[in-house]
């Protein structure tokens, strides 16, 4: 069977971690985030946050971050605002506040599902991105400066052009997790 053009697209998407020189248009990046947001969500309102970080506005995030680099080794800001200089625009995505467990989760999920529907969008023109988690993004003081008080830390998107493609990683086949009842 021919493979469509979506599954070519979900099967070449891979993560990019060090980017070439080159900005990116915070228009093309907002149109980009405009498809994303036609992501699934279960709440009454998309439970996401989006903060974009493009060129220069990736000096508010460094700032926003310096309590928390304050805090730790000198090697640990080095390579966190290294990584954030060499990518030409960061997204902070979080979940807005929720009150119960269940919709604290499906704002999660869901918020998944718009990352996901972003790198996509992203690997289609050419626009590398890695997804990172680390801890220091969920700093407390960070959140307050970026006016994302009290929301739940998802991701810190690091993006930009690229040369290289890492080398495809193994995935194990789909029968290792499906079962099939027919
Ligand atoms: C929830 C989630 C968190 C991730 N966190 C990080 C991270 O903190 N740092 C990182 O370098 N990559 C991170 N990644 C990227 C994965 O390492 C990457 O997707 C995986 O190695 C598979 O490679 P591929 O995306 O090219 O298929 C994360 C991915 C997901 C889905």
């Amino acid at each position: 069977m021919e493979k469509t053009a979506g599954q070519q697209l979900i099967e070449s998407r891979r993560t990019i971690r060090m980017f070439t020189e080159g900005a990116l248009d915070t228009s093309e990046l907002y149109s980009l985030l405009t498809s994303a947001h036609h992501a699934p969500f279960h709440n009454k309102v998309e439970p996401w946050n989006v903060y974009l970080f493009n060129g220069d506005g990736k000096d508010v995030l460094l700032q926003a971050l310096e309590p928390a680099f304050a805090d730790g080794p000198e090697s640990k800001r080095e390579k966190i605002s290294g990584r954030i200089r060499n990518a030409a625009a960061c997204v902070y995505v979080t979940t807005k506040a929720f009150e119960t467990e269940k919709d604290r989760k499906d704002a999660l999920l869901a918020t998944a599902t718009f990352i996901q529907n972003f790198h996509l969008l992203c690997s289609e023109r050419d626009i590398g991105l890695v997804w990172r988690t680390g801890g220091i993004f969920e700093d407390a003081r960070l959140q307050e400066m970026i006016g994302a008080e009290g929301e739940t830390f998802v991701g810190l998107l690091q993006l930009g052009r690229f040369e290289d493609v890492p080398p495809l990683k193994r995935r194990q086949s789909i029968d290792s997790c499906l079962t099939i009842f027919e």
